[in-house]
């Protein structure tokens, strides 16, 4: 049985397709939390694509704006003593400000793991996704950050369907006391 936590704010990580937002949103539901998914506050912010960001200022800057982003959001549900599921971007642990910042929020982290082949055919096709060039570059970015997702405190294998992975991921929250 996993040990039971108790915290305010869960955040999914992984790679791209590995169902964070998909997955965020029902567990959020499930648990009557807010729901806040960076690559949507990113946009929302910006008023560009991620697409666009990547294009026109390249990635170092949107690196900037997701981490004044998390920041913003994790400010906003600490102000107001709301429990959240956040869906982050596949790269936002990338800058270890942000897992401090999470850290710091009291977050607990759970990665939402997949082998490469499945998140390769999930994410064929998309071009939502600045970062997937190309197969082999794609292979070598997964295996880059395999370790920065390993700092996670849960890990979950998510390649099931999206309901099954949230059934695998509730009860590592402890629900008495924190919302739904
Ligand atoms: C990125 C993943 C994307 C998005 C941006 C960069 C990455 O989010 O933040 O394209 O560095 O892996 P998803 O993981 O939600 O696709």
């Amino acid at each position: 049985m996993p040990v039971p936590i108790s915290c305010k704010v869960i955040a999914l990580v992984g790679f791209m397709g590995c169902g964070k937002t998909t997955v965020g949103r029902l567990l959020a539901e499930r648990l009557g939390w807010r729901f806040v998914d960076l690559d949507t506050r990113i946009v929302e912010r910006s008023g560009s694509s991620i697409v666009d960001i990547f294009r026109r200022h390249g990635e170092p800057v949107f690196r900037e704006i997701e981490q004044e982003v998390l920041d913003r959001s994790l400010g906003e549900i600490a102000e107001r003593g709301r429990c959240a599921v956040f869906a982050l971007g596949g790269g936002t642990l990338t800058r270890p400000e942000n897992l401090g910042r999470l850290r710091q929020a009291g977050a607990t982290l759970v990665w939402l793991d997949c082998p490469v082949e499945d998140l390769l055919i999930r994410c064929a096709g998309v071009s939502d996704r600045p970062l997937f060039r190309d197969e082999s570059s794609f292979r070598r970015l997964f295996q880059e950050r395999v370790p920065v997702y390993s700092q996670a405190d849960y890990r979950v294998d998510a390649t099931a369907e999206p309901a099954l992975v949230v059934e695998r991921i509730l009860p590592l929250v402890r629900l008495t006391g924190v919302g739904g």
